[in-house]
């Protein structure tokens, strides 16, 4: 046997880097359902349609589906994470609850999944730990959803580029009131201005509703309006975001990160000329990196999420002779802010937050009144 330089620990730390779909392996052998977690899925062959799977062969689900011949492939939709753990650990209740369509062999095909493949093993390989199954492809079904992604030991989504990019880009226009908000969004007006496709724009508008932006009415997408009381909350929802940030942070953060926060409210002071905002975009750009950096010193992406879904009106610098809450004047909070987390003084960085939430939410609250009570 040859040694290798790579151990088997530093192996698995580099090959988590390949992401992967998830799926569960299962089979019916002798009475009893089997079923596992596996990754190690992928295409063979188109004609004649085949796939090999490498299973581990101390695993109960590889010996049933050596004697068995048959399997299923469940590709696992974004929503099955659970089925993942479940069958990805040790236990005898893994069926439990869980909805099956049997066809041939019995073979229990897990309802819900993104797609199936039933399969009858052709030929198998030993190596290493595992058996390699190659197995020739006899029924194929997909349904509409979002895979289920794998990387690193973690779980996760996986979303098309175009998908996010007019996500992104339609947040942002619904937060700046771009588009008139009496009128129901055009999904095909928005395909022309995004220059994305339809799938994307709608993908977008569905997301939109889950966040609480855009209603779905029997006559299209409108914009949900703001009102005084739902903006009040956000604020107040940013606000316990940062005090909280910032008693996880302040004090242990590192020198370099604190130079990061320096250089990201300097490139907002580059925007701010006196009190004019010199480009709306790239100040609203450039403070909401410095906002997203303050909450990601916490290391929680949760939070960061958090934030970035709030429902914070950014039109403010929009609307004809009002004006972000005197540039000048937040441009000077947030330096402070720096100098507070560099001096790691919570109780000043407390003070800072919640002067700065005091006067945006009530700046906000008069904008609103001003404009008939809704926006
Ligand atoms: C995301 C993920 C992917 C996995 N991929 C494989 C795989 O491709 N092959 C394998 O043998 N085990 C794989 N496993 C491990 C098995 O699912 C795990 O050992 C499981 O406990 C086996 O079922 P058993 O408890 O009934 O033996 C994977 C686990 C997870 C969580």
């Amino acid at each position: 046997m040859t040694t290798t330089a790579v151990d088997s620990k530093e192996f698995r730390n580099v090959i988590g880097h390949f992401m992967s779909g998830v799926t569960i392996i299962s089979t019916h052998f002798d009475g009893v359902d089997y079923g596992m977690t596996a990754s190690s899925v992928c295409s063979l062959s188109l004609e004649p349609p085949m796939v090999v799977v490498c299973l581990n062969r101390q695993i109960p689900t590889q010996t049933a589906v050596s004697n068995a011949g048959v399997f299923a492939v469940n590709i696992l939709s974004e929503k099955q994470g659970w089925l993942a753990e479940r069958f990805g650990s040790r236990r005898d209740d893994k069926f439990d609850a869980v909805e099956v369509v049997r066809g041939n062999s019995n073979v229990p095909v897990l309802a819900g999944s993104l797609a199936h493949l039933r399969c009858r093993v052709v030929e198998k390989v030993e190596a290493g730990t595992h058996t390699v199954f190659m197995a020739e492809v006899t029924e194929a079904f997909s349904d509409d959803g979002r895979p289920l992604a794998y990387y690193r030991g973690a779980f996760g989504r996986f979303e098309l580029q175009q998908n996010a990019e007019a996500y992104a880009v339609l947040r942002r226009a619904v937060l700046d009131r771009s588009y008139d908000v009496d009128t129901p969004l055009d999904p095909l007006r928005l395909v022309d201005d995004l220059g994305l496709p339809i799938e994307a724009v709608h993908d977008a508008l569905t997301r939109l509703v889950a966040d609480g932006l855009v209603q779905r009415q029997s006559f299209g997408y409108v914009q949900q309006p703001y009102d005084i009381e739902r903006t009040q909350n956000s604020f107040e929802v940013k606000r316990i975001i940062d005090l909280a940030a910032a008693d996880l942070t302040v004090g242990r953060v590192t020198p370099e990160q604190i130079d990061e926060l320096q250089r990201l409210c300097d490139e907002i002071a580059l925007q701010i000329n006196g009190d004019e905002i010199l480009d709306i975009d790239q100040y609203q750009d450039a403070s909401a990196a410095f906002q997203e950096y303050l909450v990601g010193l916490t290391g929680n992406d949760m939070l960061i999420d958090t934030v970035r879904r709030l429902s914070i009106p950014s039109i403010l610098t929009h609307v004809p002779g009002l004006r972000d809450t005197t540039p000048a004047h937040m441009g000077r909070n947030r330096q402070e802010l720096v100098e507070a987390y560099r001096a790691a003084d919570l109780e000043r960085v407390k003070v800072i937050l919640n002067r700065q939430s005091d006067l945006v939410t009530s700046e906000w609250a008069l904008v609103i009144e001003a404009l008939g009570g809704k926006l």
